[in-house]
């Protein structure tokens, strides 16, 4: 039994559980409002909030895109439609102010803006500008002309400054961003049977790898929830962060701790897809997807990272992320088992993490070539370097030779410019619709010298590294 809350309605259904919610509304529940544009997470069409009951009661809402979720990830959630912001006898403040900035035309996708707008308006802050446009990264819309969108974005971000954090869903209702029974919603989602809903099948986490290609073979299956198996937690020691792989891309982005060792961490992982994927896609899901570019698979190699693998019967074993890819989409990790958590060691002082990441589009596309390097400097000495390079192997690729080449020398520009031809020893790109192998050669060479003028702009500067 799946049970949750649908805008102001109590949900009990024997649904199977890898059934899309974006199915379930609009064939099961007749509410069309959800649109089904792509169906592969791009157009954010089908745009959803889904709240989460937290410790101290409040909801913590994100906008997901429902073509991708399962029926089983929505399981004592509360999860609003366009049908669930409208307000009885009057458009909402988003509604009016797309509506005030001519900022739609045959409509289609302005259900998904106006839910994208009001997860914005849920969140625990005061967005800027650039939140505001951030929080429609996953919004496509072909005929209005985005200039209109942006300005109806701005009207509501400004009209948001002035919401009290003492009173929020009180100061939401009464500014008409949202009706009035979102005020009953903590208790009603406290009230909810809190059983995990552990049915058997194929194993998901966000959904946003596998429902890109098996939503409609999913639409009668049961699935099993990553989440029962695996935590989001993120922990710290004295030396060591451990993730459980259940954490989404958000929950890095927003966790104070991991932000303070990385002070990047937020504008590089704003770099993969949108804001809709980002709230759903996991770590787990993106190392076991094993994609060439994986983002975050390229972000944890560099930091020298271990997984925890366990099986059926609770036998763990560890092995470390650049030993886990084996061959194109193929991964060290047996039927029986799942990874659990990412462990790896936080910076010191004098380590220095980058993250590069070239596409053709900055938002919403998956990398031509993405580079990460983890690199501890004393006295001007290489100690330690840990380097890693997607979109140029058939696997994420671990740059061992050149991190031992660096390793020892002087931080000096001939010395990068040889640990650079061993970089090219180390890759073998191929010709594909993201580039040719000599293009993302040159990328992967770019991005190599790109690390060293951003972690050291007093030794190094573009003009350094231009033929
Ligand atoms: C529109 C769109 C844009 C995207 N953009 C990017 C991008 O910019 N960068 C990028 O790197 N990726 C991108 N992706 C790919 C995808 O979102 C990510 O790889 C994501 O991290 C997958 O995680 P998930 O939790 O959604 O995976 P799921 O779909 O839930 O699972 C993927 C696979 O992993 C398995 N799995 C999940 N968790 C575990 C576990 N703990 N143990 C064992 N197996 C497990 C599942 O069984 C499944 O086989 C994009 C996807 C979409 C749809
Ligand atoms: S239908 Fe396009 S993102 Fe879901
Ligand atoms: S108004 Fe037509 S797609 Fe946006």
């Amino acid at each position: 039994m799946i049970e949750f809350i649908l805008n102001n309605k109590i949900i009990k259904t024997e649904v199977k559980s890898g059934m899309t919610l974006l199915y379930f509304i609009r064939e099961n529940q007749g509410l069309k409002g959800t649109k089904s544009g792509c169906k592969e997470g791009d157009c954010g069409a089908c745009t959803v909030l889904s709240g989460t009951l937290q410790k101290d009661n409040s909801v913590d809402y994100k906008s997901i895109t429902s073509c991708l979720t399962p029926m089983a990830n929505v399981h004592g959630k509360h999860i609003v439609t366009v049908e669930g912001v409208n307000l009885k006898n009057e458009l909402n403040l988003a509604q009016q102010a797309i509506k005030d900035n001519f900022a739609t035309q045959c409509g289609f996708c302005t259900p998904g803006f106006v839910n994208s707008l009001s997860g914005l308006a849920l969140k625990h802050t005061h967005p800027t500008k650039a939140d505001g446009i951030n929080a429609l990264s996953g919004n496509i819309c072909r005929c209005t002309g985005y200039k209109s969108i942006e300005k109806a974005a701005d009207e509501v971000t400004s009209k948001l400054q002035e919401k009290d954090h003492n009173n929020e869903l009180e100061w939401l209702v009464e500014n008409k961003f949202i009706p009035n029974y979102f005020k009953e919603i903590p208790l009603k989602l406290k009230a909810l049977k809190s059983d995990k809903n552990n049915s058997e099948g194929v194993l998901v986490s966000g959904g946003t790898d596998l429902y890109v290609r098996h939503a409609d073979a999913l639409l009668d299956q049961d699935i099993q929830q990553a989440i029962n198996f695996v935590s989001n937690n993120i922990e710290f020691s004295d030396t060591k962060c451990t993730i459980g792989v259940g954490a989404s891309v958000t929950d890095l982005m927003e966790n104070k701790q991991l932000n303070s060792y990385y002070p990047n961490l937020k504008s590089d992982l704003k770099l993969l897809s949108s804001e809709q994927i980002r709230n759903m896609a996991s770590l787990g899901g993106n190392f076991v997807n094993a994609s060439p570019i994986g983002d975050m698979a390229i972000f944890f190699l560099a930091l020298n990272a271990k997984l925890m693998v366990q099986n059926s019967i609770a036998e763990t074993r560890e092995i470390a992320l650049k030993d886990f890819f084996l061959d194109y989409k193929k991964i060290d990790l047996k039927d029986n088992e799942f990874i659990q958590s990412i462990t790896f060691n936080l910076p010191d002082k004098s380590t220095y993490f980058n993250f590069e990441k070239v596409s053709k589009r900055t938002h919403l596309d998956i990398a031509t070539v993405n580079a990460a390097i983890s690199i501890n400097v004393q006295g001007n000495i290489v100690v330690n370097a840990y380097i890693s390079v997607g979109g140029v192997a058939a696997i994420p690729r671990y740059l061992s030779k050149t991190a031992s080449y660096l390793m020892g020398k002087e931080l000096k520009k001939e010395y990068i410019l040889e640990a650079q031809e061993v970089l090219q020893s180390e890759i073998s790109p191929i010709s594909d619709v993201r580039g040719t192998d000599q293009y993302k050669r040159l990328l992967a060479r770019q991005l190599f010298f790109a690390h060293f003028i951003k972690l050291y702009p007093n030794l190094f500067q573009l003009k350094d590294f231009v033929a």
